[in-house]
C-alpha cells in the first residue's frame, strides 16, 4: 500500500451516496444542494446525518429553520441534480434556473424534489461543528419511494452522477 490523501480515499470509495438537500428559507425560497456526505445512523427513531460545508448556503438555513428534505434523483434528473452542486443558492434560484419541480411534504414545510426515487422528510435534532463542515443530525419524519426508479450515485469521486445495475 501507499500513503494517499483523504481526497484520494474518497475517489477510491466511489461510487458514493448522493442526495439533493432541499431547504426553505424565511423568504419562502426553496434551495436545492447536491450532497454525498449523508448516511443513516439509527432505525428507531429513524435518523440520518448530513455534512455540509460552512461556506455554503444550505447549512445556515437548516440551523434557522430546523427542517430539510433529502431527495434521491434518478437518471432523468441527473443533469439538473449535478448542477445543484456547482453554484450557491445564496445568490441564485437554482430550482427556477434548472427547472426543478417539487411536491409538498407531509410533515415538514420544505417540499421534496418531484420525480425522485426516494425522499426523506427530516427534522433537525442536533448539530456538530467539525472543522470546515458541520454535521446535522435529523429525525426522519416521513419516507417516500417510487420503486420503479433507481437512484443515481456520485461516481469518480464527485465528478459524475451515475445509475448502477443491480447484479443478482
Ligand atoms: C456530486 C456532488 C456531491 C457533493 N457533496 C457535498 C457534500 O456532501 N457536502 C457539501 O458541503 N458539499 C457537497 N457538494 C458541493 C455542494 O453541492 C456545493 O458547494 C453547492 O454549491 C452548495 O450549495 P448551497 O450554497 O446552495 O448550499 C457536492 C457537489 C457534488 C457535485
Amino acid at each position: 500500500m501507499e500513503k494517499v490523501t483523504i481526497n484520494d480515499a474518497q475517489k477510491i470509495t466511489s461510487p458514493n451516496p448522493f442526495a439533493l438537500v432541499s431547504t426553505k428559507g424565511e423568504d419562502g425560497k426553496v434551495n436545492v444542494m447536491a450532497l454525498s456526505w449523508w448516511t443513516y445512523v439509527s432505525n428507531h427513531p429513524a435518523t440520518v446525518v448530513i455534512c455540509t460545508s460552512d461556506r455554503g448556503y444550505t447549512g445556515g438555513v437548516i440551523k434557522r429553520t430546523r427542517e430539510f428534505t433529502l431527495s434521491m434523483p434518478d437518471e432523468s434528473l441527473r443533469e439538473q441534480a449535478f448542477l445543484c452542486g456547482t453554484c450557491s443558492g445564496r445568490d441564485r434560484d437554482k430550482a427556477v434556473e434548472f427547472g426543478i419541480e417539487f411536491e409538498e411534504s407531509e410533515t415538514v414545510k420544505v417540499p421534496r424534489v418531484k420525480g425522485s426515487a426516494l425522499a426523506l422528510e427530516c427534522r433537525l435534532k442536533d448539530t456538530v461543528p467539525l472543522g470546515d463542515h458541520t454535521m446535522y443530525i435529523a429525525e426522519v419524519t416521513a419516507v417516500w419511494a417510487d420503486k420503479e426508479k433507481r437512484p443515481v450515485f456520485a461516481a469518480e469521486g464527485y465528478r459524475k452522477l451515475r445509475a448502477f445495475e443491480v447484479i443478482e
